[in-house]
């Protein structure tokens, strides 16, 4: 194992999926700014199109790649257009994501055709866009910080959140093989993250659990400075997976 020195993070390329609404949206408004690059991804061009002009008003350089992360080629296509047209990811974060089929029922009742596509959308989709980003972290940049947004529903047995808990605690822990993998081959400046962000106010909770009073939630532009904070934060948090309202609690980036 490689003794860790801090990674001096130059100039960084964010690359964020699920950019266009949400805690992905949040986030790029929290990340974009003068000085600041940034490559977004959704399916709906025109709402990431209008995403993309907002965040140009901020100052940022942003770059829109509308897509649907669990096609096969779109992520290899997503993270190339990002190298050729700002410069390779130094900053990831995988925010798209799939509830499956709607309303949300017992796990015999998902069909193969619903089991594929959140696999497809929430692991595939996610581990293809790490295989795309990792050359360069690992080689050039010497450096990277990876961060996937999970869920509690990686750890709890709720009923009804089958396919998604279940993909969301494979990425857990593909995260923690990764992490480990990173150590074993001599690439400590690479971190890996699996960040539970809490029970939000945003589209995807309306649609899995309609009736939850928005008051309760929190609001997903709160949750974002904390997830900002993890990919800049100096001493980098040690790879692995945190709550995000933990990590805010240890106080912000230095
Ligand atoms: N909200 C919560 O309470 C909560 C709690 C725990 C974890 N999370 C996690 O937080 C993350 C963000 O969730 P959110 O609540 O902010 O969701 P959201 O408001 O529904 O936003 C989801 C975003 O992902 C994009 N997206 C969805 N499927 C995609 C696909 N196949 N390819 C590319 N983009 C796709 C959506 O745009 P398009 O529809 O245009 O593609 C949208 O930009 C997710 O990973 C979710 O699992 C949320």
């Amino acid at each position: 194992m490689r003794t860790s020195t801090e990674w001096p993070q130059g100039l960084s390329v964010l690359l964020i999926t699920g950019a266009s609404k949400g805690l992905g949206l949040a986030m790029s408004r929290a990340w974009a700014g003068p000085g600041r690059t940034l490559a977004i991804a959704a399916r709906d061009a025109r709402r990431l199109g209008e995403v993309r002009d907002e965040l140009a008003s901020l100052g940022a350089q942003v770059l829109a790649v509308p897509g649907d992360v669990g096609e096969r080629g779109f992520p290899e296509f997503l993270v190339e257009e990002t190298r050729r047209r700002l410069g390779p990811v130094t900053h990831l974060v995988t925010c798209a994501s799939s509830l499956g089929a709607l309303p949300l029922g017992p796990l015999a009742d998902v069909d193969d055709r619903g089991w594929d596509e959140v696999w497809r959308t929430n692991v595939l989709g996610v581990v293809r866009i790490w295989r795309g980003v990792l050359p360069a972290m690992e080689g050039e940049l010497g450096g990277g910080r990876i961060l996937h947004v999970s869920s509690d529903a990686a750890v709890e047995a709720y009923p009804h959140w089958g396919p998604y808990g279940a993909t969301k605690a494979a990425v857990d822990h593909l995260a923690r093989i990764l992490a480990a993998e990173l150590d074993l081959h001599g690439h400590p400046n690479v971190r890996v993250y699996a960040v539970d962000p809490g029970d939000m106010d945003t589209e995807m909770h309306r649609a899995a659990i309609p009736d939850a009073d928005p008051g309760e939630l929190l609001r997903p532009e709160h949750v974002a400075p904390v997830l900002r904070d993890v990919l800049l934060r100096r001493p980098a948090l040690p790879s692995g997976r945190y709550r995000a309202a933990e990590i805010a609690l240890r106080g912000g980036a230095r």
